[in-house]
């Protein structure tokens, strides 16, 4: 199956750096502080990041206490970053694409992956491997970009607006049919892969892990007042973010 590594794409490496480095980015606002709140205890813990990129997460979880941390990821360019800003005696970053996981024979007690896995076609099969490669009872925490956003691709509105621009509603087309979708972010042609949340859902089972939470990420009162731009999140979710159990 396909694997594609758009971060090693000069122009799109830049693009994403770029809007990482902003203050009201939605990682840092939503998405972080959502996978966070879904994580266990992490002393003395051995954690695989899947697609780690620049290893801010991974350096996190060693300050949280873990004893061991493996950050993977498909790009050379983002694990550069990591090895220069984010290294640790604790940590070690491999070059691999998670779909190659089962290359790796240690267990770990938690494996946890941050807005990569809607860059993979094979999510099934990459939960299989995530599955064997935990301890029993071992915990799976991941954030994707959410279901009912990975439906679109270039050339269909996503907002309908009034007739001053402001966004009325969410427009929406094609949720059931899942698989490829191109789109314009910072460069042309960058895939990612469309699953409804049934498929989410029946995949993580089918793998054999209990789901035990769920989180859509909304803003609070206190940061709509700071950044009144993300009450776009009251109509439709941008992240999933789920805790699951071997
Ligand atoms: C949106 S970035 C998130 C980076 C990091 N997890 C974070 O939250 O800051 C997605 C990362 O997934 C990586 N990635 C995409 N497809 C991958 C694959 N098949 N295997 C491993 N890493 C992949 C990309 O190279 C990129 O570093």
């Amino acid at each position: 199956m396909a694997k594609q590594n758009i971060y090693d794409n000069e122009t799109f490496f830049e693009g994403y750096r770029g809007i990482r480095k902003k203050e009201s980015n939605a990682n840092d606002l939503f998405e972080i502080p959502a996978l966070m709140s879904l994580l266990p205890d992490l002393k003395g813990k051995k954690i695989l990041d899947l697609g780690c990129g620049f290893g801010e997460h991974c350096k996190e979880y060693v300050n949280k206490g873990a004893e061991r941390v493996v950050g993977i990821d498909i790009s050379e360019k983002m694990l550069e970053i990591a090895q220069k800003e984010n290294a640790d005696p604790k940590i070690e970053y491999i070059r691999m694409p998670m779909e190659d996981l089962d290359v790796i024979t240690e267990k770990f007690d938690l494996v946890i992956s941050s807005l990569a896995f809607h860059y993979v076609e094979d999510f099934a099969g990459v939960l299989k491997k995530i599955y064997a490669l935990l301890n029993p009872g071992g915990l799976f925490v991941f954030s994707q970009e959410n279901p009912i956003n990975t439906c679109y691709s270039d050339g269909f509105p996503r907002w309908t607006r009034d007739e001053n621009g402001n966004k009325l509603y969410v427009n929406l087309a094609n949720y059931g049919v899942e698989g490829e979708r191109e789109s314009t972010w910072f460069v042309e042609g960058v895939k990612k892969y469309h699953r409804t949340f049934s498929t989410v859902v029946n995949s993580l089972a089918d793998a054999g892990f209990i789901i035990q939470k769920m989180v859509e990420p909304k803003p609070t009162e206190e940061l709509l007042k700071k950044y009144p731009e993300h009450a776009d999140l009251f109509h439709k979710p941008d992240f999933l973010v789920v805790r699951a159990r071997k």
